[in-house]
């Protein structure tokens, strides 16, 4: 895992889409893994910015999103799929035939677990995954005690997430209970992933995912065991980071962060 500390949101934003636009320069096919959160809204207007601005071409590639909430219709505003319409598919130049998320409304729920994760492995696997942190150290939806072995399933919400989510529906007590979730050892199969974690209020979990012991109690810390996980952070999600110096030597000396560093990035996006 490496710690990637940016000043401001802006910045650990933009940093996190030039990565993506790397992956997709170099891959055009890219297998993507998607995430939602207020988060991710910044990012995906990054990344739509760079179709139409820079030319950079969605067409071949292929995403699937992290979860979908079961029981509402993707016509519904709450639905994940009408966010990834709304914030990034309609944006860009993407054959929406090829965005993927789970139908939380299929009659059998298990079937349609089943064969998302067939779909994800008919793919290839995932290439690049996207991850966010919820508020209980969630990721996707693999609240506290899920299984670090898990697959795709539903899980039942916490307290905490319906409290953080709910005020994103325009009728917060029409948030369903029930999502369906890739699972944490679905996660830890993608080739590489990249975190992103800004704000203060995600300072105490980022603290403990990263630097703390890995425990199914915060499915984020599951990330310390992926080879290829890269958490990109704001200065205040970091402020309660202990080994801040140490991060900042690695992205400021190691080669392979040459390319990113200071006012290279708005190259990146191009080079
Ligand atoms: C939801 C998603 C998570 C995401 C989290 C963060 O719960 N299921 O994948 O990481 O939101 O949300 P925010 O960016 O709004 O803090």
């Amino acid at each position: 895992m490496e710690i990637i500390i940016r000043a401001d949101t802006e910045s650990a934003t933009k940093l996190a889409a030039v990565l993506i636009v790397h992956a997709l320069l170099a891959k055009p096919h890219t297998v993507l893994g998607l995430a939602t959160g207020r988060t991710m809204e910044r990012l995906y207007a990054f990344l739509s910015e760079t179709n139409r601005e820079n030319g950079v071409d969605f067409s071949l590639a292929k995403t699937f999103n992290l979860d979908e909430y079961v029981g509402i219709q993707a016509t519904h505003k709450g639905s994940y799929r009408h966010y990834m319409n709304h914030h990034f598919f309609d944006k860009i130049n993407i054959d929406k035939r090829n965005t993927f998320l789970p139908n939380g409304t299929a009659e059998d729920l298990s079937a349609e677990c089943a064969e998302y994760e067939k779909k994800i492995r008919e793919f290839g696997g995932i290439d690049l995954q996207l991850l966010g942190i919820g508020r209980d150290g969630h990721i996707g939806f693999n609240e506290p005690l899920s299984s670090l072995q898990s697959r795709t399933r539903v899980k039942a919400l916490t307290p905490s997430t319906i409290e953080q989510n709910s005020p994103l529906f325009e009728n917060p007590s029409e948030m369903p209970r029930r999502a369906i979730t890739m699972g944490v050892g679905t996660i830890l199969e993608a080739k590489k992933i990249i975190c992103l974690v800004t704000g203060s209020s995600k300072a105490e979990v980022l603290a403990k995912a990263v630097e703390g012991p890995i425990t199914s109690m915060v499915t984020a810390s599951a990330l310390q065991l992926h080879p290829k996980c890269v958490v990109i952070v704001d200065g205040k999600s970091a402020s309660l980071l202990k080994e801040k110096k140490y991060y900042d030597w690695i992205f400021n000396n190691e080669p392979e962060w040459e390319p990113y560093r200071a006012n290279k990035q708005q190259d990146g996006i191009t080079g």
